[in-house]
């Protein structure tokens, strides 16, 4: 079984640091660059957008996970495999024909990732998780950094493994918000190939530190 990879949020990085984080995750054990972004419609809250992404995949030397919480996603899919986005996350509740989106965003050269809300139930990916390279399980509701992990997570990730080895199907799992050292062992155990942790890290006196610790309790 391969590690559960670190994805770092840099929506709890400091903007007018943002180089300096942005080498600091570089250098650090992480393994992704989980960016962020947000519309003001999707969700109650505005992150960044295009510039800022170019600017961060101008440093990065890592992945670069897109989750985008926007409203008609498909409009952007080209603009943000432009920008250097490595997977594109779009949400399962903002796409009414997400069979095309997600062959939309694979033939813009992306993996395509699907992010479901707490309220969303897994049983719905059922037909289309063969399509999916990577299942964003939200364990907040999408908008803010800083929220409390929602402990139902854990009988969504087992309900999704469930789904991933019956399709016979090589979806990864990713867990998004209120991770840290109180649950993140517990996630990969049940099945988290990644592991999004954003104010638990940069929030921390080291984040390096945080994320090395991160990365040893999840292998
Ligand atoms: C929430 C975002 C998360 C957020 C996680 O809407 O999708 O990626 O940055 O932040 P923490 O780890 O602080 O919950
Ligand atoms: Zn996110």
């Amino acid at each position: 079984m391969s590690a559960t990879l670190i994805a770092p949020s840099v929506l709890a990085a400091d903007f007018a640091n943002l180089q300096r984080d942005v080498e600091m995750i570089n250098n650090s054990k992480a393994d992704w660059f989980h960016i962020d972004i947000m519309d003001g419609v999707f969700v109650p809250n505005i992150s960044f957008g295009m510039p800022v992404l170019r600017d961060i995949a101008k440093h990065a030397t890592k992945t670069i996970d897109v989750h985008l919480m926007i409203v008609d996603p498909d409009r952007y899919i080209q603009t943000f495999a432009d920008l250097g986005s490595d997977i594109l996350t779009v949400h399962y509740e903002a796409c009414t024909h997400l069979h095309r989106t997600l062959q939309a965003i694979k033939a813009a050269g992306m993996k395509a990732g699907v992010a479901v809300n707490p309220h969303t139930p897994i049983s719905l990916l059922e037909d289309v998780i063969t399509d999916i390279d990577m299942v964003c399980i939200m364990s907040v509701n999408p908008g803010f950094g800083g929220q409390s992990f929602i402990e139902n997570t854990f009988d969504k990730v087992k309900a999704l493994k469930a789904l991933i080895t019956r399709k016979n199907a090589t979806t990864l799992i990713e867990i998004d918000g209120g991770v840290t050292d109180k649950n993140a062992a517990q996630l990969s155990e049940a099945g988290a190939d990644v592991l999004v942790a954003g104010s638990y890290v940069f929030k921390s006196e080291d984040p390096t530190t945080t994320v090395a610790n991160l990365r040893d309790m999840v292998n």
